[in-house]
Parts: structure tokens; C-alpha cells; sequence
């Protein structure tokens, strides 16, 4: 058997072989127990001396050749099924499963709990269907006056509605508890609005009620302004503005120092320092009445701040439908 030719055949065989199957069929064809090298070695008995060590040579030679060949087309195969995708690496570590949080509307309500649970207020909820009279007629807004229309309602059957604040819980808790009292309250609320930036027809309040013989608008000062600087852990300065709520007697529109200029007049707060953040005021003495509180005995202030909006000047967000969009980009970031 010329050696030579074999040689040139099994090269021409490796060029050719297309997979593993290919590769094996050719090791099996050239080195196999009945493979062409198996044949030489059998027929080296049949030679002279000189023959048989020139053949013998060449024979192992070929071998060894035809190994290396072999191995490196098996790795040259292997690298080509990598290319296409189809290899798996096994030794990668497994994708862990994707672990959820809370919404940063929960995260900023449970702030909001932990502060004024410290300072000796209760949690307390109301539902979220009413009826017109703790929405409105309690909290001396009459029917037909025009005070109701500060509150675009979406109204329900048999004189129910969607609450469009929180303030409703303040006379529920009242009727149910006696003063002295305490109590913050987290809710949803509703607005039949257009919606933009700053408005959606759902949103997040924090209604505020403290009652007691002697509780004045410098207990609501200091308590407010305690709140809020540990809301944004840093200190923060109050300002309190003159402003109608039929359910208060003085009422005021709370501003609070720009958190993000700290006063000195940025985008943010329009040059001004001072940004809007609640209403509050002193209990009007109609809703203690319509409560069944004696107003003759018992005095204290209430507030409603909007949880959307305290979220929006933490994280610094400035459009509120971000909040109900389920948008992974944007609820991953919290
Ligand atoms: N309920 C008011 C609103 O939704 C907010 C508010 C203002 C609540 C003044 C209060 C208050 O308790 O005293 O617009």
C-alpha cells in the first residue's frame, strides 16, 4: 500500500467531513482495529528488513498525523456549532429569577406612616366609595353652592361616589371616637379630570386630623414642619398662605422651602424658593358639629397632602402619569 497516496486520500476525506459523524467514520477508516495503519502493521511481517523498517516508520508517522488532523478538525467543528448557536455552555450559571419591590407610591407611603406614627398619630383608612354626605355635606361644602364644584366628581348610583379627597375619614373617625385624637389617613381618591403632567383621575392623599382642648395652628407648625424634614432628611422652613376650604376656619395653602435649591429660586419652586405642597387649616366648628364634637370644648387642625406630589419632589419626577403607567424602565428604577 503506497503510504503516500493513503496520506493524500485521508486529507482530501478531513476537507470533505462536514460533522462529528464525518470525523468518526474516518478515524474508524484510517485507524480503526481494521482501519488502512491496522492493514500496513499486519503486512510488515511479509516485507524484507529494509522495507519493513522504512514502512514501519512512515506507518506510525501517518498515525500520529492522522490524530492530531483529527482532534483539530473536532475542535475546529465544535467552534463552528458555537457560530451558529447551537452549543450550550453548561459550565455558565443559571439565570436567577427576577425578584419584584414595592411602587415608589408605597415606599413613600410607608415613610410617610413610620414619621407620624412616631409622633403618636394612628393609621387609619376609609372606603373609597362614598356617599355626598361625608364627602361633601359634613365638611360644609351645601349642595348647590358652588364650593362643590372645586371637586370634579365621578358620581355613582343612589347618591354614591368615588371620594375625591380624604377628608370624608376625618368626620367617619370623629363620629366613632372622642377627643382627644390623632390620626393620619392614606387613600385613594378620584377626580373626574383631563388628565396632564401634574393631574390624573386617580392619585394619593394623606388626610391629617388632630383635635384636641387647646391644639392650635402652632402645634399644626411644629408638628408639619418636623414631618417634612425628616420626609426629605434635611432641614426645611414652612410658610403658611391665607386660603379657602369650606372645612377649615382659617384656612392656608402650606409652602414648604424649595428641596432642591434650598431656597435660593431654581426651576423647580419658578425662581420663588417656596413650592405649594397642601391645604390645611383649623377644624371648622361645623364639622366637629356635624360630627357630634362639641366645638365650644374641643379645637384642632387638619390637612390633606397629596402622596403623588411628596413622591414626585423626592425622586424628583415631573410627570404623575409615570406612576400608573406599569412601565418596567421606569418602577425598576426605585
Ligand atoms: N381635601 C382637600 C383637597 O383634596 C385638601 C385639604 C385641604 C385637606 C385643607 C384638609 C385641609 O384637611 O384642612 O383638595
Amino acid at each position: 500500500m503506497d503510504i503516500k497516496l493513503l496520506k493524500t486520500e485521508a486529507e482530501k476525506d478531513l476537507t470533505l467531513s462536514k460533522d462529528l459523524k464525518d470525523l468518526d467514520d474516518i478515524f474508524r477508516k484510517y485507524l480503526g482495529k481494521k482501519g488502512s495503519i491496522a492493514e500496513i502493521f499486519n503486512s510488515l511481517a511479509e516485507m524484507s528488513k529494509k522495507d519493513r523498517i522504512k514502512a514501519g516508520k512512515e506507518a506510525n508517522e501517518l498515525k500520529s498525523f492522522l490524530i492530531d488532523k483529527i482532534n483539530q478538525k473536532r475542535l475546529d467543528l465544535a467552534e463552528t456549532i458555537k457560530g451558529k448557536e447551537q452549543w450550550i455552555d453548561i459550565s455558565l450559571p443559571a439565570k436567577g429569577p427576577k425578584t419584584g419591590h414595592l411602587h415608589p407610591l408605597t415606599l413613600i407611603k410607608r415613610k410617610v406612616s413610620e414619621i407620624f406614627e412616631s409622633m403618636g398619630f394612628s393609621y387609619i383608612e376609609g372606603p373609597e366609595i362614598e356617599n355626598e354626605f361625608y364627602n361633601f355635606d359634613a365638611l360644609n361644602i351645601p349642595k348647590d353652592h358652588p364650593a362643590r364644584d372645586a371637586w370634579d366628581t365621578f358620581y355613582l348610583d343612589k347618591g354614591l361616589l368615588l371620594r375625591t379627597h380624604t377628608s370624608p375619614v376625618q368626620v367617619r373617625f370623629m363620629e366613632k371616637n372622642n377627643p382627644p385624637l390623632r390620626i393620619f389617613v392614606p387613600g385613594r381618591v378620584f377626580r373626574h379630570e383631563a388628565t396632564d403632567a401634574s393631574h390624573e383621575v386617580n392619585f394619593y392623599q394623606i388626610e391629617g386630623l388632630m383635635v384636641g382642648k387647646d391644639v392650635s395652628t402652632a402645634n399644626f407648625k411644629a408638628v408639619i414642619k418636623e414631618f417634612f424634614s425628616r420626609f426629605f432628611g434635611k432641614k426645611i422652613e414652612i410658610r403658611l398662605r391665607p386660603s379657602f376650604f369650606p372645612f377649615v376656619e382659617p384656612g392656608f395653602e402650606v409652602d414648604i422651602s424649595c428641596v432642591v435649591c434650598k431656597g435660593k429660586g431654581c426651576s423647580v419652586c419658578s425662581k420663588t424658593g417656596w413650592v405649594e405642597i397642601m391645604g390645611a387649616g383649623m377644624v371648622h366648628p361645623n364639622v366637629l358639629k356635624a360630627s357630634g364634637i362639641n366645638p365650644k370644648f374641643w379645637q384642632g387642625f387638619a390637612f390633606g397632602i397629596g402622596i403623588d406630589r411628596l413622591a414626585m419632589m423626592k425622586y424628583k419626577i415631573n410627570d404623575i402619569r409615570l406612576f400608573y403607567s406599569s412601565d418596567l424602565r421606569f418602577l425598576e428604577q426605585f
